[in-house]
C-alpha cells in the first residue's frame, strides 16, 4: 500500500477507536490519519490528549448518518481509505433502546458506504475496513469456537444491528466491486473503556464500595483480549488483508464473568492494600440481562497463519495494568460519566 494516504477512521474516541488512532498516528507518520466521531456518551477527547497535536492527526466532529457532512470531509481531506468503527456498542442498551442502534450502525454504515462509492473513482485503489463483532455469530455452548465460516445468528439487538452492517459492507463488495475487510472481535479490555462495560464499571464500583453487579448466575463466558492487540490487529488486516475477505481476531482467553471479576477483586485488593477477600463482598447476582449470550469464542487461526498476527500480552498481565490504569485515572473516569450520561448511569449502576 502506498505511503501518504488520507485515512479516515470513524469511532476515533470512543474506547477501540482511540487505541487505533494512536497507533496509526505514531506509527504510519507519512499518512494522514482523519478521526470523525460525533462524541456521543462514549466518544471523549481525552482519550487522545496524547496525540491530538501531532501533525499527521485531524479531528473532525460529525455524524456518519449525515451525508452533507461526509461529503465535506471526504472533499476536504481527499479521503482515500476508511477503517469504520462508528457504532453504539453496548448490548444492554440495544435492549432498551434498539432504534438508536438501527440508525448509528445500519443506516450511518450504508450512508458511509454510499459516501466511498460516489468520491472514489477507482473502487481498487481504497480501502473500506469495518470492524465488527464476534456476537453476529450467536451463542456457542460448551464446546466449539467460531470461525470465519460460521453462520451468522446474532440474538440481541446491538448483534442484530452489526450483523445487518456486515451485511451491507460485503454487498458493496459484491455487487459495486468495494474493495473491503472486515474483521470479527471478542471483547476487548484495556483503558479509556467506557465505565458501563464490565471490567471498568467493576473496577469503578469496587472502588466506590458500590455492589459489582453479575447477571444471572455469572457462568457466562466472554473471550477477553487486550485493546492494543486489537490495533494492531486492524493494522495487519487494512495493510496486508485480502480483498472481500474476513478475519476473526481473539485472544484464546475464555473466562466466566464470575471468575472475570473474583480476579479484579484480587487484584484491587493488592493495588488499595485492602485486607485479602474483602472486595469480592461486593459481588452481587442480579436479574439477568435479556437474551444474554452464553458463551462467545473465537478460533483467530486464519489471522495467525495468513497474516502471522499473534497477541501480545497474557491475560494475567493485562488484568493488572488496567486496574492499574482505572486506579490512576479516577479523574478520566469522573469526566466521562458527568453530563447527559449521569442519570442513566445513576439510575442503572449505582445500585
Ligand atoms: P465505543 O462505544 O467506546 O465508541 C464508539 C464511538 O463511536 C464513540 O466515540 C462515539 O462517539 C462514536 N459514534 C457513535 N455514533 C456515531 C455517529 N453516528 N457518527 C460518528 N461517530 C459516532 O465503542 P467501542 O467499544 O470502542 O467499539 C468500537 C467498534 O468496535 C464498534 O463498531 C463495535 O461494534 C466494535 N467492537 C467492539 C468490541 C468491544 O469489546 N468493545 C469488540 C468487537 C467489536
Ligand atoms: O464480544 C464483543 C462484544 O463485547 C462487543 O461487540 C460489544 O461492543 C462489547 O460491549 C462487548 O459486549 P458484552 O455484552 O459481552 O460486554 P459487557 O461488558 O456489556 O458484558 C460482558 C459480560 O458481563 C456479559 O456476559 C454481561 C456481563 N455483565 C455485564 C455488565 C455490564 C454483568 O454480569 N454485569 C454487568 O454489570
Amino acid at each position: 500500500m502506498p505511503l501518504g494516504r488520507n485515512i479516515l477512521i470513524t469511532g476515533g474516541a470512543g474506547f477501540i477507536g482511540s487505541h487505533v488512532v494512536r497507533h496509526f498516528v505514531n506509527k504510519y507518520a507519512e499518512d494522514t490519519i482523519i478521526n470523525f466521531d460525533k462524541l456521543t456518551y462514549a466518544g471523549n477527547l481525552e482519550n487522545l490528549k496524547d496525540v491530538e497535536h501531532a501533525n499527521n492527526y485531524r479531528f473532525v466532529k460529525g455524524d456518519i448518518c449525515n451525508t452533507e457532512e461526509l461529503n465535506r470531509l471526504f472533499e476536504k481531506f481527499e479521503i482515500t481509505d476508511v477503517i469504520h468503527l462508528a457504532a453504539e456498542s453496548h448490548v444492554d442498551r440495544s435492549i432498551s433502546g434498539p432504534m438508536e442502534f438501527v440508525t448509528t450502525n445500519v443506516v450511518g454504515t450504508v450512508n458511509l458506504l454510499n459516501t466511498c462509492k460516489a468520491h472514489w473513482k477507482n473502487l481498487e485503489n481504497h480501502v473500506f475496513y469495518h470492524v465488527s463483532t464476534d456476537e453476529v455469530y450467536g451463542s456457542l455452548g460448551d464446546e466449539g469456537l467460531f470461525t470465519e465460516e460460521t453462520a451468522y445468528d446474532p440474538r440481541s439487538p446491538y448483534s442484530a444491528s452489526k450483523a445487518s452492517s456486515d451485511h451491507f459492507v460485503r454487498a458493496y463488495h459484491h455487487t459495486y466491486g468495494l474493495n473491503i475487510r472486515i474483521s470479527n472481535c471478542s471483547n476487548n479490555y484495556g483503558s479509556y473503556q467506557f465505565p458501563e462495560k464490565l471490567i471498568p464499571l467493576m473496577i469503578h464500583n469496587a472502588v466506590e464500595g458500590k455492589e459489582l453487579p453479575i447477571y444471572g448466575d455469572g457462568k457466562n463466558i466472554r473471550d477477553w483480549l487486550w485493546v492494543e492487540d486489537h490495533a494492531s490487529a486492524i493494522d495487519v488486516i487494512f495493510h496486508r488483508g485480502a480483498k472481500g475477505e474476513t478475519y476473526n481476531v481473539g485472544g484464546l482467553n475464555e473466562w466466566t464473568n464470575i471468575d472475570l471479576v473474583e480476579q479484579l477483586c484480587t487484584i484491587i485488593d493488592q493495588q488499595l492494600n485492602r485486607p485479602e477477600g474483602s472486595t469480592k463482598k461486593q459481588i452481587t447476582f442480579v436479574k439477568d440481562r435479556a437474551g444474554h449470550d452464553r458463551r462467545y469464542a473465537i478460533n483467530a487461526d486464519k489471522l495467525a497463519t495468513d497474516l502471522g498476527w499473534q497477541p501480545s500480552i497474557q491475560f494475567a498481565e493485562g488484568l493488572r495494568k488496567t486496574v492499574d490504569w482505572y486506579l490512576h485515572h479516577q479523574d478520566w473516569i469522573e469526566k466521562v460519566i458527568t453530563g447527559d450520561y449521569k442519570a442513566y448511569y445513576a439510575a442503572h449502576y449505582n445500585r
